[in-house]
């Protein structure tokens, strides 16, 4: 029986984070090492445009990505490992898709509507009227408002049924979802419905605002997998905390300490109950403490294969051709038979 298959893509758009790492990266590993899954992992280049980098930023963060990949553990023996825009037929199926895609739909998407007012000056954001929402929208790339059709494309061109994620992308699932029910009930059965995978930290918060996701457009709040540990030491030790001294996992009351705690106990593997356990009585300080020495040794490994790999980009690029060829061709089968379903291929 052939294994169930697996793909999510993760945008080179800058340096990764805690929680790149903790809601999508870490499980791609363990999902990949389970042998459970047929796994395709990709470079969303494409979607990275919307950001509008510089040729060469996008280059060099493709590359660096890619390096991430390995470094992290990811294998190109296990995992077919590529880059989004190599794909020919992601084009074609994007386009088929978006003929079944309200607009309406698009526009009201949460990831869609806050990078458009990402445009606004923080200030500006809280107190926005509906005609200035409009005007932001209008001036917006399309390729903002398009981006969880290629996002749909992505998944279905593999016959995806497991998507692993964070939660900011449900949204973007849920569409996939609709869009494969639509074009079967059209067409007759051609897709299966993907399902995201959530890890147990789907939603990492800010170091500096814990009512926020971790997220590269604030790096200020990022602890980012490359830094160096007197770094993290320093980040971390900043890090906001709440009112009170006890260290207790309560999202409602100190979310600050819990989004922590949860990153403590993602990592070390020891559950909450224990973990409070242990600090009861310890201040904050020392609990960051710990937890700085323990997030510099968790990605000890993965900074050095970083390292090594910096002067690797044409090897680098060898394993992103041979993981798009790979794709590619299961991508050129799948649109063949979504072509003959919908007419077009005589
Ligand atoms: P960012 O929001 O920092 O730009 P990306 O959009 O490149 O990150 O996300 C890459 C992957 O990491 C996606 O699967 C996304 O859901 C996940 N992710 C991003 N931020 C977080 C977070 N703060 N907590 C958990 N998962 C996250
Ligand atoms: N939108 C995702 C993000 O911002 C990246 C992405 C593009 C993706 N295509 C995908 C994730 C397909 C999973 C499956 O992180």
């Amino acid at each position: 029986m052939a294994k169930p298959v697996l793909v999510s893509g993760i945008q080179p758009t800058g340096k990764l984070h805690i929680g790149n790492y903790l809601g999508a990266l870490k499980n791609f590993v363990d999902l990949q090492n389970s042998g459970k899954y047929q796994c395709y992992f990709f470079i969303a280049d494409l979607h990275a445009l919307t950001e509008n980098p510089t040729a060469k930023d996008l280059t060099t963060n493709t590359i660096s990505l890619a390096a991430d990949f390995l470094a992290i553990g990811l294998d190109p023996k296990k995992s077919i490992i590529f880059q989004q825009s190599q794909i020919e037929p992601l084009q074609e199926l994007k386009w088929i898709l978006s003929t079944l895609t309200p607009v309406s739909e698009l526009l009201r998407m949460t990831a869609f509507k806050e990078k458009v007012l990402q445009a606004l000056k923080p200030g500006e954001r809280e107190k926005i009227t509906k005609e200035k929402f409009e005007e932001v929208v209008e001036a917006s790339n399309f390729g903002l408002a398009e981006y969880p059709v290629l996002m749909a494309a992505d998944i279905l061109l593999y016959d995806a049924k497991f998507v692993p994620v964070g939660d900011d992308q449900d949204q973007h699932l849920e569409l996939t979802r609709t869009l494969a029910r639509k074009f079967n009930a059209k067409f007759g059965k051609t897709f299966s419905e993907p399902n995201s995978l959530h890890t147990a930290t789907p939603r990492v918060m800010s170091l500096n605002d814990p009512a926020k996701k971790m997220s590269k457009s604030m790096p200020a709040g990022c602890l980012f997998l490359e830094d160096a540990p007197e770094i993290v030491r320093e980040k971390i030790k900043r890090a906001v905390t709440d009112s009170g001294n006890e260290i207790k996992y309560d999202e409602e009351k100190k979310p600050a300490i819990s989004n922590l705690l949860k990153i403590y106990s993602s990592i070390s593997g020891e559950n909450m109950q224990k973990l409070e356990k242990k600090y009861t009585g310890k201040t904050y300080s020392e609990f960051k403490t710990d937890l700085a020495e323990l997030v510099i040794l968790h990605f000890a490994d993965y900074r050095k294969k970083k390292k090594a790999l910096a002067g690797k980009s044409s090897a680098l690029k060898t394993i992103l051709t041979s993981g798009s060829k790979k794709a590619g061709k299961v991508a050129a089968r799948k649109i063949g038979e979504i072509k003959k379903k919908i007419g077009i291929s005589l």
